[in-house]
């Protein structure tokens, strides 16, 4: 990873000029990568990052870059308003920082001033660049200390993110010897130690038996105690005892893992499993009889299916971890919590959501509503929509309907986008005739047909435009 390199020891340096200056570069990077690595794995940001720091080295040379051009750069990485957000915040460092030799401040709550530096990259940047002893929590780490701690609670929920913020801060301070050692290398290499083995081991599907704390790992143990009373008939002590935090674990859940071991999603209760099972759910029962061995068996085909897209562990292929091991993996992949997602909302218009995509280009584009549900009710909004479109001299008003095309599906994360694509033709008696640009709000331009490919449009626009140029 191009991002991950030494740490700089402000002790080495008597020059505190050159001191800022390495310093700036070193938590600019890290800023950059932290940011592409959000929802995108680290082989397809390697490239990624390095074409960015190629061109924008610095904070600075950001800060004075084209909107336009850093769009271009992230063109494919997606999320596109993280490259938006970067670009505010270096203008915004640039602005604040006049005079100081670094650009970047150190502390994280300070980080958290400038736009899209949240918590998680604020501690990020603060512990891999500067070495304070300040706490990351993403998906990831989350997974891992929830499991470590035995936390048995959906980690979206408020009260157990603050709960993990809470704990991640108290390791990482206690392993930095803070507040006795105010910086050093450790609270970096222990962010990246536990995001990495968030990412590679302790993923939904873990492999425990190649943990490296599994002895700490509380989740583990329940797991080995739970295994180990499946061999010896012991008694072991309720899992939920005198805790206030988790929700309960019933044995449902359990049965559920092993009925779930075939499929690619980590396990979770299934209601219409539970109740056709609810009569003889045990713990016992399910590490003496509730595991058929067929599921044992089939589970291994399935190990590059475990992770969920950001994670880089999908390509491993180990031997897959047999008999005792496996159930204790299977007892920690219940962690955290699961909770059934909520549908993608469904809404059906031709028009993306604001601010995800904001600062791309976009076709004109109008949500439909309830009443539109006919095909000739949708033609009929889409010509008015462009009758009374303000597109600079052209008179939007005799724009002849050309063509209609098949409804095109595009999801995003919170939301289920049907888009129908019309073109329309305009006479002009010369091309002169239309200015290019028409002032905004909203800005709008005439793009040469020819001159689409180099326009940057999120990928669902992209689409739409890929139908009409077919036709051209
Ligand atoms: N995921 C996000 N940031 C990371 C980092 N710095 N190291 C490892 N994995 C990461």
């Amino acid at each position: 990873m191009p991002w991950r390199k030494k740490w700089i020891d402000p002790e080495e340096y008597e020059d505190k000029e050159e001191l800022g200056r390495v310093l700036s570069k070193r938590a600019y990077e890290v800023w950059v990568s932290e940011v592409m690595l959000q929802q995108t794995r680290v082989s397809t940001v390697i490239p990624y990052f390095n074409n960015w720091v190629e061109k924008w080295p610095t904070v600075q040379d950001l800060a004075e870059a084209n909107h336009d051009d850093v769009l271009s750069v992230w063109k494919g990485l997606g999320y596109y308003s993280r490259a938006t957000r970067l670009h505010e915040g270096a203008k915004a460092m640039i602005a604040k920082s006049a005079g100081a030799s670094c650009a970047l401040p150190s502390g994280a709550t300070e980080l958290q001033e400038f736009p899209g530096i949240g918590r998680y990259t604020a501690g990020a940047v603060s512990s891999i660049a500067f070495g304070e002893a300040e706490p990351v929590l993403d998906g990831n780490v989350a997974r891992v200390l929830s499991r470590q701690l035995g936390l048995y609670m959906d980690v979206k929920d408020k009260k157990a993110t603050d709960v993990l913020w809470d704990m991640a801060d108290r390791l990482i301070k206690h392993a930095s010897n803070f507040p006795e050692t105010r910086t050093s290398e450790v609270p970096g290499l222990w962010n990246q130690a536990l995001m990495e083995l968030g990412s590679t081991l302790c993923t939904p599907r873990p492999r425990c038996d190649e943990c490296p704390i599994q002895s700490t790992c509380r989740t583990y143990s329940e797991g080995k105690a739970l295994s180990d009373k499946r061999q010896s008939v012991v008694v072991v002590p309720d899992i939920e005892d005198a805790c206030s935090l988790c929700a309960s674990l019933d044995t449902e859940d359990l049965v559920a893992v092993s009925e779930d071991a075939t499929n690619d999603e980590p396990p979770r209760a299934n209601k219409k499993r539970k109740a056709a099972t609810k009569q003889t759910n045990t713990i016992s029962q399910y590490f003496s009889v509730g595991t058929p061995k067929s599921n044992v068996e089939t589970e291994d085909e399935e190990e590059d299916l475990d992770s969920p897209p950001v994670e880089d562990s999908r390509k491993r292929k180990l031997p897959a971890p047999t008999g005792e091991s496996k159930s204790i993996s299977t007892y920690c992949s219940l962690f955290p919590k699961k909770v059934a997602k909520k549908k993608a909302a469904e809404e059906d218009c031709v028009r993306p959501a604001k601010g995800l995509l904001a600062s791309l280009w976009q076709f004109p584009q109008n949500t439909l509503t309830a009443s539109h549900k006919t095909p000739q009710q949708r033609k009929t909004s889409a010509q008015q929509y462009i009758s009374d479109l303000d597109a600079g001299a052209a008179d939007m008003s005799k724009a002849r309907f050309v063509a209609s095309f098949p409804p095109l599906v595009h999801v995003f994360s919170h939301l289920r986008l049907t888009m129908h694509t019309y073109q329309y033709r305009i006479d002009a008696d010369k091309a002169g005739d239309i200015e290019l640009t028409c002032k905004g709000p909203p800005t709008r331009k005439w793009v040469d047909s020819k001159a689409m490919d180099n326009e940057t449009l999120s990928t669902g626009m992209r689409k739409c435009w890929d139908l009409v140029s077919e036709s051209l």
